[in-house]
């Protein structure tokens, strides 16, 4: 069983713990499995942020996409860099997830190669549409601002710090973040944009 915390707005209940690859010789909190989580996000962050990554680290190809998502959360997760086989309630069909993370891929190379957007607006655009495809049980919120930084970081600016206090339940610039990506769903880029651009 696991021991309750405060849930977390607008966060995944972590209430299938199938498919966890820590030790069984124990019962997890769920704070010991965020504890876990971030340290395996961790080394991601120092692969990919710590300098700026080349383009043979970070390609953006559709493979490296999922191999992103592996080194986030396969040390703690056996569903990790697998695409999702169930609908959830945020996210498109779980048979639609393949071929639309091949056209985002795809779209930032065009992007790149013809300098549609400004490297924030790329940003943004790569975090929403990532987040809004949802293509993993779990962790598409984590991944999809580390797929941003790692952009960011790569075109010469500094990574957002989200903040990421994911045991607070109470964090201003959560509710900004979502109320953001949701202006992003109708169209409006304009907050989230902004989010990116505000790398303090
Ligand atoms: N309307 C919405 N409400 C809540 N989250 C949304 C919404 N639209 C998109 N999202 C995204 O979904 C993410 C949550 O998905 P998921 O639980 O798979 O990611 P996570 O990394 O586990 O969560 P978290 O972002 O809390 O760390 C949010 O972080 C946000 O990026
Ligand atoms: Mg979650």
């Amino acid at each position: 069983m696991l021991h309750s915390t405060k849930p977390i707005d607008n966060a995944t209940p972590l209430d299938d713990i199938s498919g966890l690859k820590l030790p069984a010789d124990k019962v997890y909190t769920l704070k010991e499995i965020y504890v876990a989580e971030a340290n395996n996000i961790a080394v991601a962050t120092l692969k990919y942020l710590s300098a700026p990554p080349s383009k043979k680290v970070a390609p953006f190809y559709y493979e490296w996409l999922s191999t992103l998502h592996e080194e986030m959360f396969g040390n703690v997760w056996e569903w990790a860099g697998k695409f999702r086989h169930v609908e959830l309630s945020i996210g498109i069909k779980a048979y639609q997830v393949p071929v639309a993370l091949k056209e985002l891929s795809s779209d930032i190379a065009y992007w790149e190669v013809n300098r549609t957007f400004d490297i924030y607006e790329t940003a943004a655009r790569i975090h929403h549409r990532a987040v809004q495809i949802h293509p993993f049980q779990n962790g598409n919120g984590r991944w999809s601002r580390m797929l941003a930084n790692i952009y960011l970081r790569q075109n010469g600016s500094m990574p957002v710090k989200w903040q990421e206090d994911l045991l607070s339940n109470v964090n201003p610039k959560r509710d900004e973040y979502i109320h953001a990506l949701k202006e992003a769903d109708n169209g409006d880029y304009t907050k989230l944009i902004e989010m990116h651009r505000h790398t303090y």
